[in-house]
């Protein structure tokens, strides 16, 4: 068949769902997956034909589309601070705003001696953070942690594709019972970074369906009357195992940041700062034991 009419088939499915310049981005990172053709070769050679066996997981990937899959679960991958990462159902999609976490961290340390550092990751998902800052901290030991085994499997494999040493341990940050390997590993972090759970129950009209029914709820939802119970346990757990002068680094819900000043000061954190993203959201705090 030729590859442009199943661009048109693709149009005349998904325009209404999704636009018409977003599904020729779709079917762009699609041809560049399954057949490792880029955009440019479909203008130049528009009655470009392939075999039936070729075709089959473009219409697969268009069927998965129709029920509004993301096109990164379809594709099984995605890009994070420059860095291919590997994703599935049990892993949240790695976010920009998270992105500009990674930056600050990395701004903040990259003119220091890295290989001092010990970094701790909690709430790992894909890897995208520890992985990260693993490869732009050269040097860094970073450790990074998931209640989701089926995360971390998820997260060993991006670490080895991104060719980083990552220690990557199965562990629930809100049970202080089972912190047994996770302080072994390190009894003073330099850094603890996270970007926990933190979409209220009640907040879940503003969520796309799309993530709605597809992201898992594991990585996303908290409960409405405990909505800081992730900052709270990670806040208890860095007095014992954040250096002191160690820094602490959140990613939050844009509308809890006056509550996370509170819980900050309430840990005594020093020089909280508090973040907009380039959305213009309260997004990062940071605060120094
Ligand atoms: C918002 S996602 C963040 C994933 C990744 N760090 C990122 O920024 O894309 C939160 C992560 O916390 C993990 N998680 C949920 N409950 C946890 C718990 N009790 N202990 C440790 N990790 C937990 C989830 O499995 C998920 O991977």
């Amino acid at each position: 068949m030729i590859l442009k009419e199943i661009l048109n088939i693709y149009h005349k499915e998904l325009d209404d769902l999704f636009g018409n310049e977003e599904v020729n981005s779709f079917f762009n990172l699609l041809i560049e997956h399954y057949l490792n053709i880029k955009r440019i070769h479909l203008v130049m050679h528009p009655n470009y034909t392939i075999t039936k066996e070729e075709e089959q997981p473009l219409f697969e990937a268009l069927s998965k589309l129709k029920l509004q899959q993301p096109i990164q679960y379809v594709i099984g991958e995605t890009e994070f601070y420059g860095l291919p990462f590997k994703v599935n159902q049990h892993t949240l999609i790695p976010r920009p705003e998270t992105e500009e976490l990674v930056d600050l961290v990395i701004s903040n340390f990259k003119n220091q001696n890295s290989s001092a550092l010990k970094i701790l990751d909690i709430g790992t998902g894909t890897g995208c953070i520890a992985i990260s800052l693993a490869k732009y901290l050269v040097n860094a030991k970073v450790c990074a942690l998931d209640v989701s085994e089926d995360a971390l499997k998820v997260a060993k494999q991006n670490a080895e594709l991104n060719a980083v040493d990552v220690n990557f341990i199965l562990d629930d940050i809100l049970n202080p019972d089972c912190h047994a390997e996770l302080v072994s590993a390190s009894q003073d972090y330099d850094v603890i970074v996270s970007n926990p759970p933190y979409v209220r129950n009640l907040e879940k009209t503003e969520i796309q369906p799309n993530v709605l029914n597809n992201e898992p709820h594991l990585a996303l939802f908290v409960e409405d009357d405990n909505p800081l119970q992730f900052y709270k346990a990670i806040c208890e757990f860095a007095q014992h195992s954040l250096k002191d002068k160690g820094t602490l680094y959140f990613e939050i819900n844009e509308y809890l940041g006056g509550e996370m000043i509170q819980l900050l000061k309430s840990f005594n954190f020093k020089d909280i700062e508090l973040k907009k993203d380039m959305f213009g959201k309260n997004r990062i705090i940071k605060g120094v034991k």
